[in-house]
């Protein structure tokens, strides 16, 4: 299998990465991140010369860049995104653009290239927490929680 893992290089995405080819080292994984402010490849060094990992520079808004990085990959996982409150109250316009327009493109990309599988990778802000170990879900027939961009924009 090969994965498409989006924001790879932030704090869950790069864990998420070294824990899938730990426990699946016959896959391959592209990370495809913008990094910005919260991308950091040291978080990737000790696997860059990995023969199953990728990195690929880009942002999950730019949909050229979204499909041809995409090429061959099998499932997208999906962390890229703006994630820190304090931040999507100072600049909200940044939240709506990557959680909201760059979620979409990759929603785009995953059907043009059959209906890939695609797990968001979130956040309880969005429709609030369960209690650990709880067997509810939540669905998205659920009601967001609106109370902050960062919640708004589905980060
Ligand atoms: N860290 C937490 O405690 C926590 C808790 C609950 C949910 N989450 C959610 O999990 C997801 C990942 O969180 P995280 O803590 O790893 O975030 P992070 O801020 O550490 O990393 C985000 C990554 O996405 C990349 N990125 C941002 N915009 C991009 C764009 N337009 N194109 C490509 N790459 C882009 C950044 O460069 C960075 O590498 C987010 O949706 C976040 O809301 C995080």
């Amino acid at each position: 299998m090969r994965l498409f893992i989006t924001g790879g290089a932030g704090f869950i995405g790069s864990n998420f990465v070294h824990y899938w080819l730990t426990n699946h080292p016959q896959d391959q994984v592209v990370v495809f991140d913008k990094l910005t402010y919260a991308g950091n490849l040291e978080n990737l060094k000790d696997i860059e010369s990995n023969p199953n990992f990728k990195f690929v520079k880009g942002d999950i808004c730019d949909a050229e860049a979204v499909e041809k990085a995409l090429a061959g990959c099998d499932a997208i996982v999906h962390f890229a995104a703006e994630s820190h409150v304090d931040r999507s109250i100072m600049r909200p316009e940044d939240f709506v653009r990557s959680n909201v327009l760059g979620t979409r493109v990759l929603l785009d990309a995953a059907l043009k290239n059959g209906k890939l599988r695609f797990h968001h990778v979130s956040t309880d802000e969005v429709f609030g927490s369960l209690p650990l170990g709880s067997s509810e879900r939540w669905n998205e027939s659920e009601a967001f929680l609106l109370f902050l961009p960062l919640s708004a924009s589905g980060g």
